[in-house]
């Protein structure tokens, strides 16, 4: 078929498609293409602003480097990740085998944002995971079960945190490794572990994705947060965050991620000695949070 206008167009390019392979590959890409068609002809976009958005592209794929991925900040701070993270938790909620008994609701996840970085060292329950970081030393506790209520022994935490003026290790020039620690659960469930009290920063804003929020007027700021990734086998993985309760921006984070059920409300505590038997000679912060695994459907 020969188009001769804008919807023969349309539909000529979804006939190409007849003969892909993967059925849930043609799927995802008629529905792009059907999307792109029409929001090309919604905006009536021009000449010029095609070229502006593959130049905006290309930029972003030129600003990636083995420690900076634009791509996912770009799809955090147009919502596109946090969606995919409801959806995927909505997906796994709706599968999994909830007993009459479930007592507790899963915890809820948000994005994963650009800073992880695998193969954070295992450390001991108790260990502070961000020895000589920037920022007020707190305790951070509680316990990791199932839906049930039930403690998962050796459930692991994958953690990583920004230091306290809102910098993660990979942001600052020739760090090494910082903030970051995978540490397991006791018999009981708990754990518990320091680390320092997460700042609000911004995203990276010198790069096309910085250009583009303050293009639509937008703040790049996210409220203070420490990163993790809950896991235990036979249960559904989540990767999520704690946000500091009353951080500037608590109520606008630049890409969506905050849910009301990851809130926590920090305690100050003045100098001295700690839950854990610590001894602090400075005021110190603790926070308390306990996570939910749903059992993963066979
Ligand atoms: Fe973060």
């Amino acid at each position: 078929m020969t188009p001769s206008n804008e919807n023969e167009l349309t539909q000529a390019v979804l006939e190409r498609l007849s003969s892909a392979k993967d059925p849930r590959f043609a799927q995802i890409m008629q529905s792009l293409i059907t999307h792109l068609h029409a929001f090309i002809r919604e905006v009536d976009l021009q000449p010029d602003e095609w070229m502006n958005s593959i130049e905006f592209l290309t930029a972003v794929g030129q600003t990636c480097t083995d420690k900076r991925q634009e791509f996912i900040l770009l799809s955090d701070t147009l919502g596109a990740s946090m969606m995919v993270v409801m959806l995927d938790q909505a997906r796994a909620k709706s599968r999994a085998a909830l007993g009459a008994n479930a007592a507790t609701e899963a915890t809820e996840a948000t994005v994963q944002g650009p800073y992880y970085w695998a193969g954070a060292p295992d450390l001991p329950l108790g260990a502070n995971i961000a020895e000589g970081v920037l920022g007020e030393p707190t305790f951070y506790s509680g316990r990791i079960t199932d839906t049930a209520g039930q403690p998962l022994q050796g459930a692991l935490l994958d953690i990583w945190s920004g230091d306290g003026e809102g910098n993660y290790d990979m942001q600052l020039e020739g760090s090494e490794m910082a903030a970051r620690a995978r540490i397991r659960t006791d018999a009981q469930g708990r754990y518990w572990y320091w680390s320092i009290r997460p700042t609000a920063y911004p995203v990276p804003v010198d790069g096309p994705v910085g250009r583009m929020l303050e293009g639509m007027g937008r703040h790049p700021n996210r409220p203070g947060h420490i990163h993790m990734m809950v896991s235990a086998p036979g249960y559904v993985p989540v990767t999520t965050h704690l946000f500091v309760a009353n951080s500037p921006y608590i109520d606008s984070d630049a890409v969506f991620g905050v849910r009301p059920s990851l809130i926590v409300e920090y305690e100050s505590h003045p100098a001295g000695t700690a839950a854990d038997g610590r001894m602090l000679d400075v005021p110190y912060w603790s926070a308390h949070y306990d996570f939910c695994l749903e059992t993963q459907a066979t």
